[in-house]
């Protein structure tokens, strides 16, 4: 089949579309999104989940163009013409991700939008930074006494995970024991163990309970703000707003840990480098952020009408997927010349347009910190040849990280806080 005669042929009668997870899962994901590229050009035909089409966008003008445009290419599922209440099997973790109806800013567009997204620019708006790097920072130390003195340890399951949980949910005013309940329903979401939509409702209650104690009892947390906000009309959608926030950055935060402390212990511009106040962190942070970003491919655009897009015809009701890690590769958005590319701000890994994240702020100062505390209290060096992956189409969510490093002294004593026992692959992976 020539270019031209493909370019018209709709998504589900295309024969060979390429399922995500093996783009994020292949051993080099910039290859094989360049191999798609070089197949179908900027948009690619891919399988969400088996048998569950959409494109791929993999130009970085394409991607803003369609983020930007919500006239045209909408936030909400009941956009999406897969009748996924029929087709979609029991299980699957797009049921729970594109659930209609839910009354958050993530599933809205235009005004509806802007009233629940109001609260949430407010709540981080208004975060007490200070306040919450030194609750970052005992959590980080509390943890590396755990297992820094036995000189190894799987810097996933026993520090990145719970390091962003413990975070997000202390921002949030959770207690401990409601955090790491909220931990677990997070990872039957994404579809590591359990329902999703068991998951999903068990995690509506604790936050319901949660968010109906802060009215009742108002303290410093975002949870306060959120639910004492005037552009709320009802505690469901306060819920809803929560859970997306602790769902979104729990997976965010750990693989921008994990991608950061890898490129420090494995890339010999950074090795022996990123210790203390030095800028080689920032530099690392940066970096991770073009070249791996925490999402690689973004979920879910629906397009609102036939049209055109990157030479190829989209029709009303198709899925769209924002291919993050594509963007930030394209050529268009960078030079040869190193100086304009270290002020280089335009990647994509924080979305752009009116759903682009509200907390990079925060996220930024938690993954920080974590990099930081580690590195300045160990000599990591890692255990294996890399880093093992948990299969995602959404994102190269690390498995393990096992590693090395002397064991500290005198630590024992910031070691009271608690880490969650679950094994990496049953939390995150979307
Ligand atoms: C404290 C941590 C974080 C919180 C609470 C958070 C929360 C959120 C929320 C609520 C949204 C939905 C906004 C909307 O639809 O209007 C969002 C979007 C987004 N976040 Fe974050 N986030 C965090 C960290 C991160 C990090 C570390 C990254 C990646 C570096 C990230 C990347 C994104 C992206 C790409 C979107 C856009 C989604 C889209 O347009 O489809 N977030 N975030």
């Amino acid at each position: 089949m020539t270019e031209t005669e493909d370019s018209f042929l709709h998504l589900t009668d295309i024969p060979d579309r390429t399922p995500l997870v093996s783009v994020t899962g292949a051993d080099d994901m910039h290859a094989a999104l360049a191999g798609l590229q070089a197949r179908w050009g900027m948009v690619a035909p891919v399988d969400l989940e088996p048998g569950v089409p959409g494109w791929l966008v993999l130009g970085h003008r394409e991607i803003c163009d369609v983020m930007r445009n919500e006239g045209l290419f909408s936030r909400d599922p009941r956009n999406w013409r897969w009748n996924y209440e029929r087709l979609l099997p029991a299980g699957s973790s797009l049921r729970s991700m594109l659930s209609p109806g839910r009354r958050a800013a993530y599933y809205e567009d235009g005004p509806e939008h802007r009233r629940l997204r109001a609260p949430l620019d407010d709540a981080f708006g208004s975060l007490d930074e200070p306040r919450t790097a030194a609750m970052v920072r005992e959590i980080c130390e509390g943890l590396i006494g755990q297992f820094g003195p036995r000189g190894r340890a799987d810097l996933i399951s026993e520090y990145a995970i719970a390091v962003s949980f413990l975070s997000v949910a202390g921002m949030f005013g959770f207690r401990e024991k409601d955090g790491l309940a909220l931990l677990r329903c997070v990872g039957e979401i994404f579809g590591h163990g359990g329902d999703p939509e068991t998951g999903l409702a068990e995690m509506d209650r604790i936050v319901l309970d949660h968010v109906r104690e802060r009215r009742a009892r108002p303290t410093e947390d975002l949870t306060t703000v959120l639910a004492a906000h005037p552009a709320f009309e009802e505690d469901e959608e306060v819920v809803h707003s929560l859970v997306v926030a602790i769902c979104a950055a729990n997976e965010m935060l750990v693989s921008w840990i994990a991608a950061t402390l890898r490129l420090i212990m494995t890339d010999p511009r950074y090795t022996g480098r990123v210790s203390g106040p030095r800028r080689g962190l920032d530099d690392a942070l940066d970096e991770t952020l073009w070249r791996e970003p925490p999402i690689a491919n973004l979920p879910a655009r629906f397009a609102l009408t036939d049209c055109e897009l990157g030479g190829r015809v989209v029709r009303e009701g198709d899925a769209l997927v924002m291919g993050v890690a594509a963007a930030n590769a394209d050529p268009r958005v960078h030079t040869e010349d190193e100086w304009f590319e270290t002020g280089n701000r335009s990647h994509v890994s924080f979305g752009v347009g009116p759903h682009a994240c509200p907390a990079p702020r925060a996220g930024r100062l938690i993954v920080k910190i974590a990099v930081e505390s580690l590195v300045q209290r160990l000599d990591l060096r890692l255990a294996g040849p890399d880093v093992t992956w948990a299969p995602s189409p959404w994102s190269r969510y690390p498995a393990a990280m096992p590693v090395v490093f002397t064991p500290t002294t005198g630590a024992a004593a910031h070691g009271r806080r608690r880490v969650p026992r679950e094994p990496a692959s049953s939390i995150g992976g979307a």
